[in-house]
């Protein structure tokens, strides 16, 4: 019997309604739309509104969608996995509240922690599973509301970040196709480079911790472009190397979204045109676990069977990776 593979088979991305320009930034932050598109490519993002509106919001429409367009019903997935930075709460994870709001009943769930590279490792952790033989649909939903933790007096991280939310389902296949390699890496020097200090065991909530603004991301813009750029590069690199693939081999380079510069930097260093990258950072700006699967999402009518794919990410931790995809459905036919 051949091997079994994974494969992804449905994808749906989800992006709430409310558009943060560039130029509502300008009026309330010393910053232009110039600086924004020369330095990240980012002109707006998208804002999730309301009073208790957490990540589960955004997880869950994705995931919805998902249910509705590969006809699959919520009782038949077997394993949900959410990845986020941004969950509900601290526990119970959010891929629970995910569940239970899409009336998923017969699966397990958990949350995936690795930062912007959490889609990456959520889909190679649910692979595995699939693989297997034991479970034949797998959900993996990368959702956040960075808007949640992003300080909006803090000009050097708060025009970067977006909310969205995007799932795909993985089903068994026996064709060759799907998932076929990942590399994945993490160093944790890099914890001082990006990170939301307070609010976990180490520093829980108090009123000096909030007064120092330690709820909201931290990040050393330069040392982190630094890392990216070499990083994401070097895995996308391995991974070409060890499948004996060429640039020319490759139909998509789908890259996380943090900035047009390690975009291309990535790009060019595979050898790829700018035609062959899915970047869609202009309209979303960074939204962490949703920047792969929102591109994707929007990318799939596109897609036939058989395609190359090469998704690659970096993140805080550090963690970096890249997965070869050969896609195994026709365009948009789920
Ligand atoms: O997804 C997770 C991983 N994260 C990343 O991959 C992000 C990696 N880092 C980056 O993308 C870039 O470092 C940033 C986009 C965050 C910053 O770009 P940069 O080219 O590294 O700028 P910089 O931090 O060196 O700042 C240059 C100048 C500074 O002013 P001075 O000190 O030269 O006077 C900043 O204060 O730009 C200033 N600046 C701004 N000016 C206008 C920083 N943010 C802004 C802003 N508007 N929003």
């Amino acid at each position: 019997m051949s091997k079994i593979n994974a494969a992804i088979t449905g994808i749906h991305g989800w992006v709430p309604e409310y558009v943060l320009t560039n130029e509502e930034l300008e009026t309330f932050l010393d910053t232009t739309d110039e600086w924004i598109m020369t330095r990240t490519g980012i002109r707006e993002r998208h804002i999730l509104k309301g009073e208790n509106m957490g990540t589960s919001v955004i997880g869950t429409e994705a995931v919805k969608g998902l249910l509705e367009k590969t006809n699959t019903a919520p009782d038949e997935v077997d394993l949900v996995i959410c990845a986020t930075v941004t969950p509900d709460m601290l526990f119970p994870a959010t891929s629970t509240i995910i569940c239970d709001k899409v009336g998923i009943k017969n699966a397990f769930s958990f949350d995936l922690n690795a930062a912007c590279t959490g889609f990456l490792y959520a889909l190679d952790t649910a692979r595995r599973y699939v693989e297997s033989g034991s479970y034949k649909k797998v959900i993996v939903v990368g959702a956040d509301k960075m808007s949640s933790i992003v300080d909006y007096t803090d000009r050097t991280t708060c025009v970067l970040f977006g909310d969205a939310g995007g799932a795909v389902l993985l089903e068994p296949t026996s064709d060759g196709l799907g998932i076929i390699d990942s590399v994945l890496k993490s160093d944790g020097m890099g914890r001082d480079h990006l990170y939301q200090k307070a609010g976990g065991s180490s520093y829980p909530p108090t009123h000096e911790t909030i007064d120092a603004r330690q709820h909201y991301i931290y990040q050393e813009g330069q040392a982190v472009f630094k890392f990216a750029v070499t990083k994401m590069a070097d895995v996308s690199a391995e991974i070409m190397e060890r499948n004996n693939l060429g640039a020319e081999d490759i139909s998509y380079l789908v890259p996380h979204q943090a900035n047009m510069r390690i975009i291309d930097a990535t790009a060019r260093r595979m050898g790829i045109e700018r035609d062959k990258v899915m970047i869609n950072i202009e309209r979303y700006g960074n939204t962490t676990n949703a920047t792969i699967p929102m591109c994707l999402h929007e990318w799939s009518p596109k897609l036939q069977k058989g395609d190359i794919l090469v998704l690659a990410a970096f993140g805080g931790g550090f963690t970096w990776g890249s997965m070869y995809i050969k896609w195994a459905v026709n365009g948009s036919s789920k």
